[in-house]
């Protein structure tokens, strides 16, 4: 029997200029917050941090399984072989974990990523890819290939202009239109006004994380994503509108453009009446 058409598999890189801004944190509460709105999808997490990757710790996955594995069976890898290297998180989400030991990164080339990528696409409806910060060829090779890049920074002046500086060079590559500026940790102390920082980053924000930091680093640290744990926070809540806006589109920033376009429209309507 033939199966029902489903979506291409979305993939997005979690990506950024400065290491520690919050991309595992962001890549694990964004699987887990999809799974939760989406029962029929089959969500993943790719850790391609290759050399200091913690996604399976920030999960509290214990197996040591991982691409290892794969790049030990590349020359009869298939689909049904790399499902048995992906762990399994008691939301649902799948993880493809980065290797035990930061020299077995030296393992993985392009041409592995490549067949990993078409297997995944092939059993996944949603590929988030944890990455480490700034440019390396692996990651270039995912932000090539994804639907969404999450731009993930903080609000300190040197994250913004780092970020800037990553920006500048994914417009070169032609990559920006692919871009979403995530401002992780917003709310912590900066020389910035709120208003200035899109002028830093001469880009705009797209969606907005509270800093909420004892919640946050707990939950890496005792492995459970604290969107599973503080439902109903506004750190849970500012979760839940990223991956509706990543499913339907409609970032935040643009719903908020459209809710002031409304609201401007109401208004005029009333004053002509
Ligand atoms: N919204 C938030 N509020 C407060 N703290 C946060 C938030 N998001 C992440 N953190 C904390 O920031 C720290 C770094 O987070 P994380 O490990 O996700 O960053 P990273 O960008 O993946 O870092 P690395 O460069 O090591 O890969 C952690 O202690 C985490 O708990
Ligand atoms: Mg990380």
């Amino acid at each position: 029997m033939k199966e029902p058409l489903r979506k291409p598999c979305q993939c997005i890189a979690v990506c950024g200029a400065k290491g520690g801004a919050g991309r595992t944190s962001l890549a694990v509460n964004l699987a887990v917050t999809l799974a939760k709105q989406h029962k029929d999808l089959k969500i993943g997490i790719w850790d391609a941090d290759f050399q200091f990757g913690n996604v399976n710790m920030a999960m509290n996955l214990l197996s040591t399984l991982s691409i290892k594995e794969a790049v030990d069976a590349y020359e009869h890898l298939d689909r049904l072989l790399l499902s048995r290297y992906l762990l399994r998180h008691e939301s649902g989400v799948r993880v493809l974990a980065a290797p035990p030991r930061p020299e077995y990164a030296e393992l993985i080339t392009l041409p592995l990523l490549d067949k990993v990528m078409g297997l995944l696409a092939e059993e996944l409806d949603y590929l988030i890819i944890d990455t480490p910060a700034g440019f390396q060829e692996t990651t270039l090779f995912f932000m090539e290939r994804a639907a969404s890049i999450l731009m993930v920074t903080t609000p300190e002046l040197n994250s913004l202009v780092n970020t800037k500086a990553m920006t500048q060079t994914l417009e070169v590559l032609g990559l920006k239109k692919q871009m979403k500026v995530v401002l992780n940790r917003a709310g912590i102390d900066s020389v910035l006004q709120p208003s200035q920082m899109a002028d830093v980053l001469q880009a705009n924000i797209d969606y907005t994380i509270p800093d909420q930091w004892g919640t946050a680093s707990k939950a890496i640290d005792l492995g459970i994503p604290f969107t599973t744990v503080y439902a109903g926070t506004e750190l849970s809540r500012a979760y839940l509108r990223l991956a509706e806006g990543l499913h339907t589109g409609v970032s935040e920033r643009d719903a908020r453009g459209s809710l002031l376009a409304r609201m401007v429209s109401l208004w005029n309507r009333k004053v002509t009446v």
